[in-house]
């Protein structure tokens, strides 16, 4: 059974119920308006209606018609009219007579003064022998008969019968009291129903269709978050998990696209080296290579690309193993003054044999410690020392590298006046394979992973590495290590 007909349900009876005890209250209402169950089931009735009286003053008023039309004069004998007084007073009715104008006959049961003004006028055609009328708050019904007597004197006999106010209120307002409600709570449960169906199934609805679409793999849409119940949670939940999901498709579909190009770039760059190789072998095989000194140059360029290959295939080893995170870290905690002085100490041979004009500019105060993997830091510092080198081919070469180092942070700065990087390569140089001049020629000679090694490396020691730079003017590398305070430092000794 689907909710929406559960619910139909429930409103139905709930509607049924509330129906019930209308029912029940009224008719309690009605039998306390009118005495008893009996005159509730009379009080609708046609005759009740059209004939005020009980069924036995209505045949003792039959009779007194009678007489009125064949005996009129019977109808001023007052024992008579007394005696049909007491049978109507057991009907709570009574009896009225009147000649032309005065009073004939009047019960006891009425005591009321302005009765006389109250009663209709004569009319001999009997148009209406059925009516009410009210004195002050009381309210009374009557059948009539107007007649004339043998002296040709006009009469008229009148059979009264009080009515509670309260009944025939009842009798007025009950049914358009009982339809109004009946009429409020029809609607009143249309409205809730479809308010709750709304707020309920509509968004169930979209869910099953979001869920199927899912299903059918299509997860670019949006779930619309239309209220804040328990069921817009759900859709809340519903569509976090979508939007999860579509995330982990693209990163997937990201990882695919990525490895692809790694295989294409790692088959590019050894193809390279090894079409060389085998160049040369075939070129040896072949007598090309004649006199010992051809030889020796053949022998030192496949040498040469054998180390350049080995080299990459060592990159690409080294990056990949950082990328599976495969490549523990050694930390231990050293003073970078002392690491970058041993660093610029080694490479002092290079930079002269270059002709680069070098700075080294210590902005620290004594010493700054952080927790470095040395062999690790070292390869970071050298593929941007490298970096600088090969790319600077202006005169008045320039390398400096400066220290600073605040409570938190140190931060290395290696600052070159080489020929820049592109600015919008700039934002790709830290990413495996890239490099600025896409031509992948060999005769520059990377293959575009020295910077992604070194930002693996740096991520690996929670700091930060990135790039300035101005073509012409130059490149500034910032690598930046969280910096151990006293109390680390003593725990990191220890
Ligand atoms: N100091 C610099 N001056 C100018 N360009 C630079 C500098 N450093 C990096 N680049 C640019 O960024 C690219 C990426 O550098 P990266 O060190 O990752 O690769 P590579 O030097 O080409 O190859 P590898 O370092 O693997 O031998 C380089 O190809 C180069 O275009
Ligand atoms: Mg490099």
């Amino acid at each position: 059974m689907s909710i929406r007909l559960k619910m139909l349900l429930s409103f139905t009876s709930m509607f049924l119920i509330s129906l019930l005890f209308i029912l029940l209250t009224a008719s309690l209402y009605t039998i306390a308006a009118t005495g008893d169950l009996q005159s509730f089931r009379d009080i609708y009735k046609v005759h009740y209606q059209v004939n005020p009286l009980t069924e036995q003053g209505e045949s003792i008023f039959q009779e007194m018609k009678f007489l009125a039309k064949n005996d009129p004069d019977a109808l001023q004998n007052k024992v008579l009219l007394r005696e049909y007084d007491m049978k109507l007073r057991a009907e709570k009715s009574g009896l009225y007579v009147r000649r032309e104008d005065s009073q004939i006959f009047e019960s006891l049961t009425f005591h009321q003064p302005e009765l006389k003004q109250a009663l209709p006028a004569y009319d001999l055609n009997n148009y209406q022998i059925r009516s009410t009328f009210n004195i002050s708050e009381r309210f009374y019904a009557y059948a009539k008969f107007d007649f004339q007597y043998s002296d040709g004197k006009r009469g008229s006999v009148f059979v009264i019968r009080e009515r509670s106010p309260f009944a025939e209120l009842t009798r007025k307002l009950l049914p358009m009291m009982s339809l109004l409600l009946i009429g409020v709570l029809i609607i009143a449960n249309l409205l809730l129903f479809r308010w709750i169906t709304r707020s309920f199934i509509k968004p169930l609805h979209q869910l099953r269709n979001s869920a199927e679409q899912i299903k059918e793999g299509n997860l670019a849409f949006k779930l619309e978050l239309s209220s804040n119940d328990e069921v817009g949670q759900l859709s809340g939940a519903f569509e976090s998990m979508r939007n999860q999901l579509q995330q982990s498709n693209e990163l997937r579909q990201q990882d695919e696209a990525n490895r692809k190009e790694l295989i294409s770039n790692i088959s590019h760059d050894l193809r390279t080296p090894l079409t060389n190789i085998k160049g040369y072998i075939e070129g040896i095989r072949d007598g090309v290579a004649s006199t010992p000194e051809k030889m020796e140059t053949y022998v030192n360029i496949i040498h040469s690309k054998a180390v350049s290959m080995d080299k990459l295939v060592d990159e690409l080893f080294l990056y990949s193993k950082l990328d599976l995170n495969q490549e523990p870290f050694l930390f231990k905690v050293v003073d970078i003054v002392d690491f970058l002085e041993d660093s610029i100490e080694e490479l002092r041979y290079d930079l002269e044999d270059k002709q680069v004009a070098f700075d080294w500019d210590n902005q620290a105060t004594g010493p700054v410690m952080a927790s470095v993997d040395l062999d690790k830091l070292k390869r970071t510092v050298v593929n941007v020392v490298d970096n600088a080198l090969k790319y600077m081919d202006n005169e008045n070469k320039r390398l400096g590298i400066t220290l600073q180092a605040d409570l938190e942070w140190i931060t290395m700065v290696f600052k070159d006046n080489g020929r820049g990087i592109p600015e919008e390569a700039l934002p790709h140089v830290f990413e495996r394979f890239y490099r600025a001049e896409q031509s992948r020629n060999s005769s520059t000679g990377g293959s575009g992973l020295g910077l992604a090694i070194a930002r693996q490396i740096i991520d690996g020691h929670g700091g930060f590495i990135w790039a300035n730079s101005k073509p012409n003017i130059g490149t500034t590398i910032y690598i930046q290590l969280k910096r151990l305070t006293n109390e680390e430092t003593g725990n990191g000794n220890g």
